[in-house]
Formats: C-alpha cells, structure tokens, sequence
C-alpha cells in the first residue's frame, strides 16, 4: 500500500478458517504495521473467534505495540442499545457502515494503520470490502486499503479431505445452504456449500452423490465425515447435533460431488 501522509491505512487481512497456523506470512507482516486492530463478530460464536483474534495477534505482535478495538457486529444486535458501538435501528448494511466510519474516524488517527482480521478470506461471503467502499462513498472519512488474502473454509475443507475441488475441465460452485434448498445447481457436478443451517444436503441423499464434511475445520474441536451422501447424511446430522449442543454454535462447509454415470 502506498503511504500517503495524513491518510489512514487499512489492512483487510484474511487469517484463515480457524488454525492459526495458517496465518500467511504476508497476514503477519500486515499486522505488523497494525496500531489498531477492529475486532467485530456476532452471535454466539463471538466469544470462542474473538479469543482466537486475540491469540493470534499475542503470537505474533509485541505486547502493547498494538490497540484493539471491539465492537457489536449490528447484524443480528442492530436493536439492542448500550455499549459505544451499538448502531441506530436501520438497513444493516447502512449500519455496518455507520459502524465501520465511526470507528475509523474515533479510534483511528491520521497517519496511523488499522486493520480488520476477516475470518478465511475477504473474497468469500463477507462484507468487510463492501463496507468499506461503502464508507469511502460516503466522503466522510478518508483512507487507503488493501486486502491479504486468507486460507478460506472451502480451500482448507478440501485440504483436509485430501481431495481437490475440481475434477478436469469442469466448473465447481460455491454457494450457501439456502439455495442448495432451491435445487442442485445446473451444469456442474461439484458443489461447495457455506452457510447452511438447515442442512440442505439431506434433500440428496437418494442421488448418487458424495459428501465431504467438515465443522469446526483447523480447531481442536475439527469434525470430518466424507462417503456416499445417503450413508454419511445420517452421520452427519447425528454430529452436527452434538456438537452444537456442546459448543452453543457450529461453523460447517461441505463439497457435494455427484458420481460421474456409469457406462
Ligand atoms: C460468513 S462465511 C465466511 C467465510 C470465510 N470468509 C471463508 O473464507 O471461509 C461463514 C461460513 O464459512 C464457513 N466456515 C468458516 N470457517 C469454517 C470452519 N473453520 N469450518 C467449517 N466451516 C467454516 C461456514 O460455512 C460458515 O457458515
């Protein structure tokens, strides 16, 4: 990033989907030029990712060379009053981005760096990009941003299975568990699903596909299941539950591959 004077800096750094180690070299180097970091989550997960932030940035960063900055992501507490950083009632987008100007423009001076620490990498469902042009439109603060990508779910889920996520010459998906609902996307055999709730697979599970699962991917509490779909969707449902009892939250990725037809 070019240093302008009298302009903040803004690192988006992607730090991978759960193991620390795979924080890149580039990750590190990022939050070695950080003065104040913004830490934001959400839900019940909260505690158990912002800790990992924390150790992360206590592995690798002197102690008190750096600020952290917490804040409510408004995206489930948008009504809630209280702390510094609860935004108005409104479009959570909007908020988001009222929340991301105020605390650049409070707690980040001029001439300083920050940095936001995006779960897997930026690229991949998350707005922190998209809040900040947001926020950079709007005129009222100015800074220079650049992103370091991240080790993603869908990279480190594959990795895991020691699987690849492409087969020769065709397309693989991305998509989340809500439109896995709607159908099984046309045109390609290989499916990556993020953000499924529901677990959208067990509409498949009479079709001749496979499934790579993973929850809690690169933590301690990491649980993999791969097989035929109709075999490991029982499996699946019966860990998925457990686990969620246990933890009070679960992240999970999974790739549906169909089996190539026979003859
Ligand atoms: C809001 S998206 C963020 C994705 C992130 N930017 C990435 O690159 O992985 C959250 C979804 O990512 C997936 N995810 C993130 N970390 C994961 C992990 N450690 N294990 C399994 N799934 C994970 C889950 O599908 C979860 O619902």
């Amino acid at each position: 990033m070019r240093q302008t004077r009298g302009v903040r800096e803004i690192h988006v750094i992607g730090i991978g989907a759960g193991d620390p180690d795979q924080l890149t070299l580039q990750a590190v180097k990022a939050m070695r030029s950080t003065d104040v970091f913004f830490l934001l989550d959400k839900g019940e997960a909260k505690a158990d990712l912002t800790r990992l932030r924390r150790d992360m940035l206590d592995a690798h960063l002197p102690e008190g060379a750096y600020r952290v900055v917490e804040a409510r992501d408004p995206e489930r507490d948008r009504a809630a009053g209280g702390p510094a950083y609860s935004p108005a009632v409104g479009d959570w987008r909007s908020a988001r981005a009222d929340l991301y100007e105020r605390m650049i423009s409070e707690e980040l001076d001029e001439d300083r760096t920050g940095a936001f620490l995006v779960w897997g990498d930026p690229a991949l469902y998350d707005s922190t990009i998209g809040i900040l042009e947001e926020v950079l439109e709007r005129g009222r603060v100015a800074f220079a941003y650049d992103v370091v990508p991240g080790v993603s779910s869908v990279s480190a889920l594959v990795a895991r299975h020691r699987t690849g996520l492409s087969r020769v010459a065709r397309p693989v998906q991305i998509t989340t568990g809500r439109r896995l609902a709607e159908g099984f996307p046309e045109g390609v055999d290989d499916v990556v699903v993020m953000l499924d709730a529901h677990q959208a697979f067990r509409a498949y599970a009479d079709q001749d596909v496979d499934i790579y699962w993973g929850a809690y991917i690169g933590t301690p509490d990491e649980i993999l299941v791969s097989g035929p779909l109709a075999e490991a969707a029982p499996r699946i449902e019966r860990l998925r539950a457990e686990a969620r009892e246990r933890k009070g939250w679960i992240m999970d990725t999974y790739l549906l591959r169909r089996r190539p037809a026979e003859g």
